[in-house]
């Protein structure tokens, strides 16, 4: 397994450019199981999420093909072979269960595995299933898989989500744009990964509207066709290197920002004393070398602060001037990273779902283990402002989430080197 070497190095600058959403990728690959036509993505990321989504897909019958080096998807779906989406994959990566709306919608029966246990909490699927089944499917749990069938084919409705679910938002509108009539989806998911989605399938023909509000109608169509969609850029990725200047002082051009894409989470930064400005090519930020201001955060559904970013604020708030408070309201089991960061002389007291954090001048270099995708960047981030080596173990996390990590970095002036294990 592979190991992410860190030593903090003082100020950096330069520019990193941002690759496609993984997370908007991730949903926007099941949507070639709607439509018998090519679907082409461009911008998509390299990561190990989007292998695993590609095998998940031709285990389905689709074809993917992977071209420029991968960030072009060539996917087809004119014949599905099979419609059950395997343990194996499913469990590896939750994001699977999106295969289970457009199957649905398509063949009108899909087995998709529950994903089972999660890190970072229990994320069952209630609302995917009572979304599902408004729109007149039946489904059933038999051996830890989901049996969906609609045997007389979706019909329209009208859903009212007890929680903006971004997954549940996903599969219920790639399933409706397919349904008999209009589907009035309230309370929906308000994340850019869900406009991205929705602006491709509206480039395959879907017909809907109010993506990126509250509530989304999907006007059912009888079929899909081919379309060429960029996937947009990813602001879990731009928001985790905009705190890497705030850490380690600098400045850095993120390629492709925009502010619009992270709510709260740019405001958050100013009030922590980090400068912000949005250019042509993306967003500048800079920070003198120096402590930033304490600043307490809640996680938040869009436009809200987002729960992807909580870890790496919380090494940011670590070496803060003032003590913060962060305040985890999406999943209930995030602060892996906490003890973690400890290691590194971090001053933390997780209490239920809050963290508080004292400031403390200068973190200092560790070996410490990666928990998750999110927890692992933390780490590294909060390698780059440490008094000497970080070793972050179990790096797996992060190729699942950053491509080419170290590069980007190295190319801003960091000292991170990946230690390969055999
Ligand atoms: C997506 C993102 C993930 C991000 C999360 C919240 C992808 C591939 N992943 O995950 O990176 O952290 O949004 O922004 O896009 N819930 C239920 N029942 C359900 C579904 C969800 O109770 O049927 C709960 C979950 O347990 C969790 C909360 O809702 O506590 C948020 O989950 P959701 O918005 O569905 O996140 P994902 O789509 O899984």
């Amino acid at each position: 397994m592979d190991s992410i070497l860190v030593k903090g190095n003082g100020p950096l600058r330069g520019t990193i450019p941002i690759a496609g959403a993984k997370n908007a990728c991730l949903a926007l690959m099941p949507a070639t199981l709607l439509s018998d036509e090519p679907l082409t993505l461009t911008n998509a990321p390299r990561l190990s999420d989007i292998k695993t989504m590609t095998q998940l897909l031709q285990s389905l019958g689709a074809e993917v093909t992977s071209m420029q080096g991968g960030q072009v998807l060539a996917l087809s779906s004119h014949d599905l072979m099979n419609l059950t989406a395997d343990y194996d994959i499913v469990r590896k990566m939750r994001a699977s269960n999106l295969v289970l709306g457009p199957l649905l919608a398509r063949a009108g029966r899909a087995v998709v595995s529950l994903p089972g246990g999660c890190a970072i909490g229990a994320r069952p699927m209630d609302l995917h299933i009572a979304g599902l089944e408004a729109l007149g499917a039946e489904i059933e749990l038999k051996d830890g898989y989901l049996h969906a069938v609609a045997p007389k084919g979706l019909k329209g409705a009208v859903i009212e989500q007890r929680f903006a679910s971004v997954g549940a938002t996903e599969n219920i509108v790639m399933a409706a744009t397919l349904a008999k009539g209009m589907t009035v989806l309230k309370n929906a998911a308000r994340e850019p990964e869900i406009v991205d989605l929705v602006a491709c399938l509206r480039a395959m023909g879907a017909q809907i509207e109010g993506e990126g509000t509250g509530t989304i109608t999907i006007e059912g169509v009888d079929r899909l066709h081919g379309a060429t969609h960029r996937v947009v850029s990813d602001r879990i990725e731009l928001g985790t290197y905009m705190i890497a200047p705030a850490i380690a002082g600098g400045e850095i051009e993120l390629l492709g920002g925009r502010r619009a894409l992270l709510g709260s989470f740019c405001d958050k930064l100013e009030e922590a004393g980090v400068h912000i400005e949005e250019t042509k090519a993306g967003l500048k930020v800079a920070h003198a070398t120096g402590r930033v201001k304490a600043v307490n955060v809640k996680t938040e559904v869009f436009p809200g602060f987002p729960t992807d970013l909580q870890a790496q604020m919380m090494a940011l708030l670590c070496t803060a001037h003032g003590t913060s408070v962060l305040e985890e309201t999406i999943f209930e089991n995030r602060f892996m990273h906490a003890p973690e960061l400890m290691r590194m002389g971090a001053q933390i007291d997780v209490h239920g779902g809050h963290a508080t954090v004292t400031g403390v001048g200068k973190l200092k270099g560790a070996p410490v283990m990666a928990t998750d995708l999110r927890a692992s960047v933390s780490l590294i981030l909060a390698g780059l402002a440490a008094e000497g080596e970080t070793l972050v173990r179990r790096v797996y996390h992060l190729d699942r989430g950053y491509e080419r990590l170290e590069e980007k970095l190295a190319g801003v002036g960091a000292l991170v080197e990946r230690i390969k294990e055999e």
